[in-house]
């Protein structure tokens, strides 16, 4: 099976590009399973019901969020009624919506897929290794999933790489999001599992995480907040991973980035080019 990730879409950049580029790459990597980290798709912060639309239109199975899901006011109300859109697992009970769903892949596998939020120099949210801990038993790999994909929304690489091998050969893949830039650290576990510390942002990057840069350095400069933050507006470059998951263990077999468009280094999931 073939997993298409794609990390924190961020205003109308990003989102102009994943909704135009992602129906050409899922054709083109024939992928079964595409995930979206779609929490700053809404001018930089949150999700409407109507953009989360529009992923799912373009060809995303999923879209998972983290410590932004609910700046758009209206997503308290509709992700209760929108299946496909997670937010983190380990909010407190009683938060609307939910962290983890099942979901059919176009090959017909089961996947598994758990949002969940770290708490290093974010939000102090419930644990999030026993929260996850919590669901893996609920519903491990094999056991009740054909694989199992974890959107671990966190700042510290320190708190991903332990969940990377906390779940280690328990999960397909633990993909890193929230920071917004891709890291170089994507392999397969001792395991099995593919991990990346951060999948990067589907956005401007002549940008500060996506963000027009001018209000964040007079913050860094001044101390003072002079106007709100707004993306920024030029031409995005998709970031993302692409997993290839061996069908018999629902473990990974590779993992390789993905950079498309924009300013950074063009890269492709190499595995996913040549005819099998
Ligand atoms: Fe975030």
């Amino acid at each position: 099976m073939r997993i298409l990730f794609l990390g924190d879409v961020v205003g109308r950049s990003g989102r102009t590009a994943v909704l135009e580029s992602l129906p050409k790459l899922r054709e083109r990597y024939r992928a079964d399973f595409v995930v979206v980290n779609g929490e700053n798709a809404a001018g930089g912060f949150g999700i409407t019901e109507a953009i989360l639309l529009e992923l799912l239109d373009a060809g995303a199975d999923v879209v998972t969020t983290g410590n932004h899901v609910f700046d758009q006011r209206e997503a308290l109300i509709f992700i209760e009624r929108q299946e496909r859109l997670l937010r983190p697992v380990n909010y407190p009970p009683g938060t609307p919506g939910r962290g983890v769903g099942h979901f059919k892949a176009a090959n017909g596998a089961d996947v598994l897929v758990i949002n969940v939020q770290g708490r290093v120099f974010m939000a102090d949210l419930d644990d999030p290794f026993r929260a996850i801990e919590r669901e893996l038993e609920a519903c491990g790999l094999k056991s009740g999933a054909d694989a199992v994909v974890i959107d671990f929304h966190a700042e510290a690489t320190s708190e991903k790489e332990a969940m990377g091998h906390f779940v280690d050969g328990r999960a397909t893949a633990v993909i890193g999001t929230h920071t917004h830039v891709p890291t170089a650290d994507e392999q397969i576990l001792n395991g099995g599992t593919a991990y990346i510390s951060d999948a990067g942002m589907c956005g401007d990057f002549d940008s500060i995480l996506g963000m027009d840069k001018e209000e964040p350095i007079s913050r860094f400069l001044t101390k003072i907040a002079s106007r709100r933050f707004a993306p920024s507006l030029g031409e995005a470059t998709i970031c993302g991973v692409g997993i290839e998951v061996d069908d018999a263990t629902g473990l990974a077999r590779a993992i390789a980035p993905l950079r498309l468009g924009g300013r950074l280094s063009q890269a492709e999931p190499a595995f996913w080019l040549t005819e099998t």
